[in-house]
């Protein structure tokens, strides 16, 4: 009897024991799904990067995402002609954005996120190891699967043989402020400027210019036959017009060959191709890209210097490396295009690191899409085929440069 009343309490308690023993294995499957047991390293905190960081956490519970990055601060660099133009127009905060505090909103994915602050300085694609560079100090991040967000920067932005004028994210970090304040000092105190090139950097940039400064005498020179060159006629000629009711003279279908500051009359002296030597103030080149590409191996680069990816933007010679964005081959670097990109890449590394799930192709094939505000009134642009009204410009892009909800752009 004692017996058995013993053998029922000690069934009663095993049996009570049951369901704690299932919330202790359920406890154990899920922080063994809370180890995640690939690392994916991401170069480039950016609009590529971030995104892919956001879409890693989000979609593949076994991926770590390493972020690295030179500076702690994103910066919202498509707001830049306003930004240096206009100093004070558009507050800190609306550009400038914490890295880190863009990756708070995963508590559950504490332990597969880091940020890591400095500059990858080599690739070991046997070792798949980045080498990560900041203060003297050399770290080795070992990977699984390699993401190249690396972007690209401008002459101006390095200043090579322009004014430097950050277009895009500083080369090392915490130096980005004081080259904005440097640019935006020299751009207010010159009384002539020449600025090469006539695509939409140059153009925003010659309206915020003129805006702000009425009586600097503005100059673009390209050597396409007019401003805007990848548009439509309608948009191209608008832009024309209005750049000339704002006094900005444009010289086409000349070639900047050099510039130089000439250090004893601190004047800017620019050298076209047919003889002609110009002067102004300050000069500014916006003629192009140029990759980030001084750590990345010369076999996964095109003869340009840009990194060579397949339609799921993996570097085709290798089974673990990725690029995104403006670092690709793929020519239209434009913001818009990331968010598809993005997409179509997380696709894949989550195929790869879980074997399931539909792998996507990348179409490069899309809509053209460029909005050209010209200072705070006026602007042209062209979607498809249709030029855009210079009111939605305006409504759009002219007011704030989107900064006004530029967080969304990357808060995953
Ligand atoms: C003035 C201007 C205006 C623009 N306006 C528009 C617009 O209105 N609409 C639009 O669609 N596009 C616009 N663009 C294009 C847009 O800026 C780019 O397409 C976009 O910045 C590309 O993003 P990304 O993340 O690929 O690279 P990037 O923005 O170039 O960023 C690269 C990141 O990688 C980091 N990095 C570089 N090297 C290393 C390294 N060795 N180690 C670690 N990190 C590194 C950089 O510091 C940076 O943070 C504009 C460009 C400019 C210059
Ligand atoms: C590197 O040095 C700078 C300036 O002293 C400092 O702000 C930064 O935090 C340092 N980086 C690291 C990772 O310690
Ligand atoms: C940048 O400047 C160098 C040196 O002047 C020049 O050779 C190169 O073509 C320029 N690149 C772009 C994209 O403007
Ligand atoms: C290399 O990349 C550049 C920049 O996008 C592109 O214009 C060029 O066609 C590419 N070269 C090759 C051989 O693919
Ligand atoms: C790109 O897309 C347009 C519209 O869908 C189509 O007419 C055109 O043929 C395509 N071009 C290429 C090179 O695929």
């Amino acid at each position: 009897m004692a017996d058995a009343n013993r053998a029922s309490i000690y069934l009663n308690a095993s049996l009570a024991a049951l369901p704690l023993l299932a919330l202790w294995f359920w406890r154990q499957r899920r922080l063994s799904v809370a180890m995640p047991s690939k690392t994916v390293v991401v170069v480039g905190a950016s609009w590529a990067g971030i995104n892919v960081a956001h879409g890693l956490l989000k979609e593949v519970p076994d991926a770590k995402v390493v972020l690295v990055n030179p500076s702690d601060e994103f910066f919202f660099n498509i707001a830049s002609p306003r930004v240096i133009a206009k100093p004070g127009d558009i507050a800190r905060e609306k550009y400038l954005y914490q890295i880190v505090s863009l990756f708070e909103k995963y508590p559950n994915r504490k332990n597969a996120f880091d940020f890591v602050l400095g500059k990858a300085v080599s690739i070991d694609l046997e070792g798949k190891k980045v080498s990560v560079a900041e203060n003297a100090t050399t770290t080795d991040l070992a990977y699984d699967y390699l993401v190249i967000a690396s972007g690209s920067t401008s002459n101006a932005t390095t200043g090579t043989a322009s004014l430097k004028v950050p277009f895009k994210a500083a080369q090392e970090g915490g130096q980005l402020e004081s080259e904005i304040k440097a640019a935006q000092e020299a751009i207010k105190s010159a009384k002539s400027i020449i600025i090469g090139g006539a695509g939409a950097v140059g153009v925003e940039f010659a309206g915020e210019i003129t805006d702000a400064y009425p009586d600097t005498k503005v100059t673009l020179v390209t050597n396409t036959d007019s401003v805007l060159p990848i548009l439509k006629a309608s948009p191209r000629q608008k832009a024309a017009k209005i750049l000339k009711s704002k006094g900005v003279e444009v010289l086409t279908g000349k070639t900047v060959q050099a510039a130089e500051l000439d250090a004893a009359t601190n004047k800017w002296t620019v050298t076209l191709a047919d003889g002609e030597v110009l002067s102004a103030d300050a000069y500014i080149s916006t003629t192009g890209s140029v990759p980030n590409n001084d750590f990345i191996p010369a076999s996964l680069l095109n003869e340009s210097g840009w990194v060579e990816v397949d339609a799921h933007f993996k570097v085709a010679s290798t089974d673990s490396v990725y690029a995104v964005g403006d670092i690709t081959h793929y020519s239209a670097r434009l913001t818009s295009r990331i968010a598809g990109q993005v997409s179509v890449l997380v696709s894949n590394l989550k195929a790869d690191i879980t074997g399931k799930g539909k792998r996507a192709a990348y179409d490069s094939n899309q809509t053209l899409m460029m909005l050209v505000p010209i200072g705070k009134s006026s602007g042209t642009g062209q979607i498809g085929g249709f030029t855009a009204p210079g009111f939605m410009v305006l409504l759009v892009k002219g007011r704030d440069y989107f900064t006004g909800s530029g967080m969304k752009f990357v808060a995953g």
